[in-house]
């Protein structure tokens, strides 16, 4: 079998098939463990959430009062989330700003957010250039969070099913960020937090200045 490419076309497919296939588990998702379990105690304020998919983890973000602006280049995935937004009502709609644009391209304003997650994302070009891109968006005091499904099994040495995917991982993430200016509150494989095999490379960052 061929390695589908991973842009726009391959995204929107795969989220057009999984939505009309599986439209009641994609509602009921819950938010991502690893930002649960790092995030739920920081006090609310600007976040961005890039490729955020359907939306579960800007949901809860919104709902624990972040306004969040959240990017992806999928429109049915943003439809998706925009509809749950409204769904859930408690003024969560109006807490988040959907985007739809390439994150090969998106370019965050320069010191702007508290919070930038990054969960689960193939990273079509350099993930050293891409993390270092968006911690340029993040103010002094923020965070970064990124979580990436390693494309090994280390137990096992089995590809898992991020094996054809360029996702973070925590030697890059280290790489990327200035040990000056910023303190890597975690930065570790974890066991996997939703469905699958493996590990998840989880990057908790904080700029110190
Ligand atoms: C595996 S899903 C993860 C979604 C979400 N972060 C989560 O953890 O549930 C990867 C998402 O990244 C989006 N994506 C992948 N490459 C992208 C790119 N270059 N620009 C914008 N979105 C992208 C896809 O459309 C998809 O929604």
């Amino acid at each position: 079998m061929t390695t589908p490419e991973l842009d726009q076309a391959y995204w929107e497919g795969l989220w057009s098939k999984t939505l009309r296939d599986h439209a009641d588990m994609v509602a009921q998702r819950p938010p991502n463990k690893h930002l649960v379990a790092e995030l739920a105690d920081v006090p609310p304020g600007l976040a961005a959430d890039a490729g955020c998919g359907h939306g579960a983890d800007t949901l809860w973000l919104a709902s624990h009062g972040w306004k969040v602006t959240s990017i992806d280049f999928s429109s049915t995935a943003l439809a998706q989330g925009q509809f749950m937004a409204e769904a859930a009502g408690a003024g969560l709609k109006e807490r988040i700003t959907w985007v739809e644009s390439d994150l090969a391209q998106w370019v965050p304003e320069e010191d702007r957010y508290d919070l930038i997650i990054c969960l689960y994302v193939h990273m079509a070009g350099s993930v050293e250039e891409m993390v270092k891109r968006m911690a340029r968006g993040i103010a002094p005091g923020g965070t970064l969070f990124l979580v990436g499904h390693r494309p090994v099994d280390p137990e096992t040495g089995a590809a898992t099913a991020a094996a054809n995917q360029v996702q973070v991982s925590v030697d890059a993430a280290i790489a990327a960020l200035d040990p000056h200016a910023w303190e890597f509150v975690v930065a570790e494989e974890r066991p996997r937090s939703v469905a699958g095999t493996g590990v998840d490379a989880v990057i908790r960052a904080q700029r110190v200045r």
